[in-house]
């Protein structure tokens, strides 16, 4: 019997444990800071180097690597983000790391962003529609319903960043399932699974995940103190549970 047969019974188990790469089932990354320099992610391209081969050997195919825009402390542009991918993708090959890389924004949904909406700027997206978007981690947005609603009428769908880590909502699953029904689909921080980001997060981590909410998963490496904790991951149940019930990030 399987080690998810054991703890979810027969009918969901098909994953042997341990698996040879335990990040090859999810395959795709959506969320990282691996463009040196443009944000609070890696600082240096030695540095992302080393994330990349890591996230190779981790089991990885993709990576669609997701700088921050917000209009207070990351200036990025499209062509900065664009810039910086192709200057890390030619020193990844030249070191021989072939995984696989793109790039897109985590935006931060401030005035700026509302702008670029209004404006009709294109915008930075994971697979030609999905808009990456985090919030304040202290109050929560008063114009969220709208700028969905925005970015729905203009063909995106948008993807809150780590709906885990978000206090003021803990405790109110009523506006999780608000902005599912508005159409927003969630990505879980990979680490929130271990704690990395405090228990409270973990428990609505595994809330979601109980209730089904989850729709990508993304590593949001900003260096490596993110990858030590990730490759404790795959010894959670609750990463198990996912898989087993699925992502869209293989899909990518
Ligand atoms: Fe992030």
């Amino acid at each position: 019997m399987s080690w998810l047969n054991r703890i979810f019974g027969s009918k969901q188990a098909t994953i042997q444990y341990p698996p040879v790469n335990d990040f090859s089932i999810i395959g795709t990354d959506i969320h990282s800071h691996l463009i040196p320099g443009i944000d609070d992610g890696v600082a240096t391209i030695e540095d992302s180097l080393e994330l990349l081969r890591e996230l190779q050997d981790l089991g990885y195919k993709k990576i669609i690597t997701t700088p921050h825009i917000m209009s207070d402390y990351f200036r990025n542009t499209p062509e900065i983000i664009m810039n910086g991918l192709a200057t890390v993708t030619s020193a990844a090959r030249q070191q021989g790391i072939n995984i696989e890389l793109e790039a897109a924004a985590e935006y931060y949904l401030d005035e700026a962003l509302v702008q670029m909406i209004n404006r009709n700027e294109k915008l930075l997206t994971i697979a030609e529609k999905y808009l990456l978007f985090e919030i304040s981690y202290v109050n929560p947005p008063d114009n969220i319903q709208n700028v969905v609603f925005d970015l729905n009428i203009q063909g995106y769908v948008p993807v809150l960043a780590h709906p885990e880590r978000y206090p003021f909502w803990y405790g109110k699953p009523e506006i999780y399932r608000k902005l599912k029904d508005l159409g927003v689909l969630f990505q879980l921080n990979t680490n929130s699974l271990v704690g990395y980001y405090g228990p409270a997060a973990r428990h609505c981590a595994e809330l979601l995940i109980d209730e089904d909410m989850i729709d990508f998963i993304g590593s949001d490496m900003h260096g490596v103190r993110h990858l030590e904790a990730l490759k404790k991951v795959p010894n959670e149940k609750y990463y198990w549970k996912l898989a087993a019930r699925g992502v869209k990030n293989s899909l990518l």
